[in-house]
């Protein structure tokens, strides 16, 4: 047992909204492909000219504020993102910029897939634990429109833009993080990747013309994979958490695909009603997508206090993982 509190969360999606309907007049899809497939109706996409971190910025502001941390209290700031906003020096340092957070606070970007912000909450919790910091915020970010090819429908339609917060502040052993389950297979390292534009493969004229700088994904690997990952991490956190499923409260899958959580929830026996879902709304925004969700759920006031909440997510490496937290 981790003793936290989410004190407070934040989320911010782009103004811009885009319909199936508005895709389908640029590709070859369908609004019926789309969502009997996936689940998603619509996705929030930023505007080429407008800065990702000023998304992380804004969530973090509003979860700063519902906590009452201000800039100078945060002890440790996390960003989980796939696509940061600089090579070096990634995310975080901008986002720490746009907070202001001016007394030098360590903060650093994880990469672990989609499921980046589970494990930050890992990361985060154990630091705390361990007395580094009393309080942290991790922001979840993904401007993965910039890195899907428009022109590919096998993969654009998927995603949407975004970004989560939690600020995280300590507490007794009354409430925080019960149980932790993190795996990585990187077997299926293939299944998801951009392959141009990191050290093995740099830029240049002929990674551009190739098309390697895009997101390539073997869906039905994926696919195919995400439940089994899902299932097992949320089992193992279970256990570990000395809890049985029907203990948990709700459960938050990394809204990836709408399938993939119904396969998910039918092999754990969980019940749907207790399952959270705005990928209708949201896409899949990677490492921001359980962050907005959570952000939605305490703000429409579905979670509340002592709630068993568990947070479960699979993605690229393949990294995957479930965090159980009492509220
Ligand atoms: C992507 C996904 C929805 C595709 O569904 P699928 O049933 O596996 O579909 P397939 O890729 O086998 O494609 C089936 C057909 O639909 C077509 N198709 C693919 N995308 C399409 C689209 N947007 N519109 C219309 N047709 C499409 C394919 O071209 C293919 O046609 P073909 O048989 O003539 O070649 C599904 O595999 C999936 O959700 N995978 C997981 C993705 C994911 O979670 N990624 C993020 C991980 S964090």
């Amino acid at each position: 047992m981790i003793g936290l509190r989410v004190a407070g969360t934040g989320s911010f999606l782009p103004e811009r909204v885009v319909t199936n309907e508005d895709l389908s007049r640029t590709l070859d899809t369908s609004d019926e492909w789309i969502r009997t497939r996936t689940g998603i109706v619509s996705r929030h996409l930023l505007d080429p000219d407008t800065p990702p971190a000023t998304m992380g910025i804004a969530a973090a502001r509003e979860a700063m504020g519902r906590a009452g941390l201000p800039p100078d209290a945060v002890e440790l700031l996390i960003v989980a993102t796939n696509v940061p906003e600089e090579l070096i020096p990634g995310s975080a340092p901008f986002i720490a910029a746009g907070l202001g957070l001016h007394h030098e606070p360590p903060f650093f970007d994880i990469k672990a897939g989609c499921a980046g912000f589970v494990f930050a909450m890992a990361v985060a919790g154990a630091m705390m634990a361990s007395g580094i910091a009393r309080n942290a915020l991790i922001v979840g970010i993904e401007a993965l429109s910039r890195f899907v090819d428009w022109g590919d429908r096998k993969t654009c339609v998927l995603f949407g833009d975004g970004a989560g917060a939690v600020a995280l502040t300590a507490a007794g052993e009354e409430r925080g993080i019960l149980g932790v389950s993190l795996h990585g297979d990187a077997d299926k390292l293939g299944l998801l990747r951009i392959p141009a534009g990191g050290v093995r493969l740099p830029a240049s004229a002929e990674t551009v013309a190739s098309r390697k700088h895009f997101l390539q994904m073997k869906g039905r690997g994926v696919y195919q994979s995400a439940v089994t990952m899902m299932e097992r991490a949320t089992l193992e956190a279970a256990e570990r958490a000395g809890i049985s499923l029907a203990d948990i409260d709700w459960l938050l899958p990394h809204q990836a695909n709408l399938r993939i959580i119904e396969a998910l929830v039918r092999r754990l026996g969980f019940p749907r009603d207790r399952v959270l879902v705005n990928i209708d709304r949201v896409a899949n925004t990677s490492t921001a997508s359980i962050p907005i969700l959570l952000d939605e759920a305490v703000r429409a006031g579905t979670i509340g206090d002592g709630d068993i909440v568990a947070l479960t997510a699979f993605g690229a490496g393949a990294c995957y993982g479930t965090v159980i937290l009492r509220w």
